[in-house]
């Protein structure tokens, strides 16, 4: 079975060719430099920029799997696409290319949760999905806009037990990086000044928020701005002041240490309520170290992660969750909807 993917939820636009399970191909556009004077993604910005490059990437995910545009009838199985959450305008470009490419190809047309993505993507070893995840497990998905745990019984099988409240993991993770002068995305940034950190470190609250499977992370990215406001007086965002590297390591340390372990615990503590022994980590932040790190000294759990260079948003694992529910017989094969309809599927 071939398929071709497209992810444009963000800020990177990305097209992939997925083919007997094995990749071949994994395009990936990424706008950071375009948001980076923002620090933080400008979503008229990213639409935009989709636009114009998803043209260069579709070609490049062709050319690389030594197949040529213009498509023609019967040349995949089907065409996959985020269809969110994300940004609408950004989602908008992705699902166009899409239509356009299933139409082409005479394919059925499958619309995937970007969250499911970032879950199955832990399947990938070496450019092939030949590490299928076992199911019954607790899912945690951490990204830029999301944190958000689930139960999964089965691929599509999904049951949504706690979410965010306010900022997810990476957003809190972009924001302290900007209170601190560090360039977006932060979460890099950050995870680097960490890693240099020295000495006593300041003590930040976990908030566990007990009694719920939520997570709160706004509260902590003030207790850092309160934190910087005591040192550098209460205007030091405006001023441009910034600790020093040395202090500024142990902040990161600190904000990165709440982090982890808030997302643990509560990962840990879900899958004990459940009496699961399966847990898999995906989304932009589980590339984070300290977090793999503080997950692998978890005692009585198999917990899964997806390979460093599938962690961020791509088309691959958009392809391989069209390709599951296509094996599972399950798939919606038309999600347009008539001119002024609302979109059930959106
Ligand atoms: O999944 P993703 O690529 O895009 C979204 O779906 O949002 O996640 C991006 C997020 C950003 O907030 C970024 O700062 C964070 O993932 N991130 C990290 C690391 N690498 C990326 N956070 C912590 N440590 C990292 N090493
Ligand atoms: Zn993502």
């Amino acid at each position: 079975m071939r398929i071709l993917a497209f992810e444009t939820t963000c800020d990177e636009t990305s097209a992939a060719v997925l083919e007997g399970g094995r990749l071949r191909s994994n395009e990936v556009f990424s706008q950071v430099s375009l948001h980076r004077k923002y620090s933080g993604v400008v979503p008229e910005l990213a639409s935009r920029a989709h636009l114009e490059k998803i043209p260069f990437v579709i070609g490049g995910a062709l050319a690389r799997a030594g197949l040529r545009a213009p498509l023609k009838r019967g040349a995949f199985d089907a065409v996959a696409f985020s269809r969110g959450p994300g940004l609408p305008g950004a989602l908008m470009v992705g699902r166009v290319a899409a239509e356009a490419a299933a139409e082409l190809a005479g394919a059925p047309l499958v619309g995937v949760n970007h969250l499911e993505g970032h879950l199955l993507a832990c399947e990938f070893a070496g450019g092939r999905a030949c590490e299928p995840l076992e199911f019954p497990l607790v899912a945690l998905l951490v990204s830029g806009g999301h944190t958000e745990l689930w139960h999964a019984r089965g691929y599509g099988d999904y049951r949504v037990l706690g979410r965010t409240r306010d900022d997810a993991a990476g957003e809190a993770f972009d924001k302290v990086a900007k209170l601190l002068g560090l360039p977006y995305p932060g979460g890099p940034e950050v995870e680097k000044a960490a890693a240099r950190a020295r000495g006593k470190v300041p003590a930040f609250p976990r908030p566990h928020m007990p009694g719920t499977r939520d997570f709160s992370f706004s509260g902590l990215k003030t207790a850092v701005s309160y934190y910087l406001a005591d040192r550098l007086g209460q205007d030091f965002y405006k001023r441009g002041l910034r600790l020093p590297p040395g202090d500024r390591a142990r902040v990161c340390r600190a904000f990165q240490d709440a982090v982890t372990e808030t997302l643990v615990k509560k990962t840990a503590d879900t899958a004990r309520s459940l009496g699961l022994s399966r847990i898999a980590v995906g989304g932009g932040v589980s590339a984070n170290g300290a977090l793999r790190a503080a997950f692998a000294r978890l005692q009585g759990f198999e917990v899964r992660f997806s390979e460093r260079a599938y962690c961020s948003d791509n088309a691959a694992m958009v392809a391989l969750c069209a390709l599951r529910r296509l094996q599972a017989g399950k798939y919606r094969n038309n999600l347009r909807v008539a001119p002024g309809l609302a979109d059930p599927g959106w």
